[in-house]
């Protein structure tokens, strides 16, 4: 798998997940932007060193890349990250989505209003910006791959990371609807829900650390930023070698159209059974839920195809 003559931006690329990215697009004959703050991981700080010496260390093995030290947190950023790719190659085919700082575990009470902008900007904003920035010239050449990064933290929850938590489940809205629209620019929008032992991870992982290098997550977005990727809107948890698609499911539930909340009580383990659901790709998928139910079919038009 080669990604020869492709363009790519990594946002967050300085060090820990990005850097692997980075150096595996290079690796593969991609030019690469290597983007990143250079912030601490609570967002404060910054310095352009660590976007330099990834840039230098993919020259020094023979790859293209240039550094650019912007937040992506910005609109002013984002375009200057893109700017930094057409301008040093003159086009631009792949977007990952990458960086942020999670603003620490704090109880949900005492979660301030510079906390919670500051994560919800560096992750869900930061990868809007970038996404929009880069959205009319990929559309313009009717190509395009966006990889965006979420977290079990916001797909599966984590007590005390409520902010990290919401801006990275805002990511995964973000990435299945821009898939539907982004089909018809040839454009493939995914997103990676990574493990990897990590500056942001700490000793969370413990033992498991030691089969965590970032690097090991790096080979799932190179497939997603590659001309053969034949999905879109999809969700990857990516870990230690393992790759395993989260997929995200509405139960046929419990239907009785003159519903009381007595009936709700009563029948809460039907509405609970997942025996028999759907897989929704868009929001009409799981209307026609309900519209089955009412004995209609197919209103659902809506499709994004893949
Ligand atoms: N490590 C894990 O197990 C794990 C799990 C789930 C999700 N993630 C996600 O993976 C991504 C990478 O995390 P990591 O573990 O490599 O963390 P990291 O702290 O090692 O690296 C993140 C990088 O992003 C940069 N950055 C932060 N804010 C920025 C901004 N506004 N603009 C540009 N750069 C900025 C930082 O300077 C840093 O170099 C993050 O989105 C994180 O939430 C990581």
């Amino acid at each position: 798998m080669k990604l020869t003559g492709k363009v790519a931006i990594v946002t967050g690329a300085g060090r820990g997940l990005g850097r692997a990215h980075a150096l595996m697009l290079a690796s593969l004959g991609a030019a690469v932007v290597v983007n990143d703050l250079g912030a601490e991981l609570d967002g404060s700080g910054g310095s352009a060193d660590a976007a330099e010496s990834v840039a230098a260390e993919i020259i020094a093995a023979g790859g293209t890349a240039v550094a650019n030290p912007d937040s992506v947190a910005t609109s002013a950023g984002a375009a200057a990250i893109v700017e930094t790719a057409l301008r040093a190659f003159g086009r631009l085919d792949i977007l990952v989505n990458n960086a942020g700082t999670t603003g620490g575990l704090v109880e949900f009470g005492d979660l301030d209003d510079d906390r919670l902008m500051s994560v919800l900007g560096s992750h869900l904003i930061g990868c809007f910006n970038v996404s929009r920035a880069v959205w009319r010239p990929m559309a313009a050449q009717g190509y395009g791959r966006i990889v965006n990064t979420t977290s079990g933290v916001g797909l599966f929850g984590m007590g005390r990371g409520v902010a990290y938590a919401a801006a990275k489940m805002g990511i995964v809205g973000l990435t299945r609807s821009l898939a539907i629209e982004g089909a018809a620019h040839g454009i493939k929008v995914n997103a990676i829900a990574p493990i990897a032992a990590t500056r942001m991870a700490g000793p969370v992982f413990g033992a498991l650390d030691e089969h965590l290098d970032p690097a090991r997550v790096s080979p799932v977005v190179a497939y997603l930023a590659h001309a053969d990727c034949r999905i879109t809107g999809r969700v990857f948890s990516v870990g230690g070698g393992r790759v395993g698609e989260v997929f995200f499911g509405a139960a046929d539930g419990y239907f009785n159209p003159e519903l009381t909340p007595d009936d709700v009580a009563a029948n809460l383990d039907a509405a609970l059974d997942h025996t028999a659901f759907v897989l929704p790709t868009d929001a009409m998928d799981e209307v026609d839920i309900t519209a089955r139910m009412h004995g209609l079919c197919g209103i659902a038009t809506n499709k994004h195809g893949d």
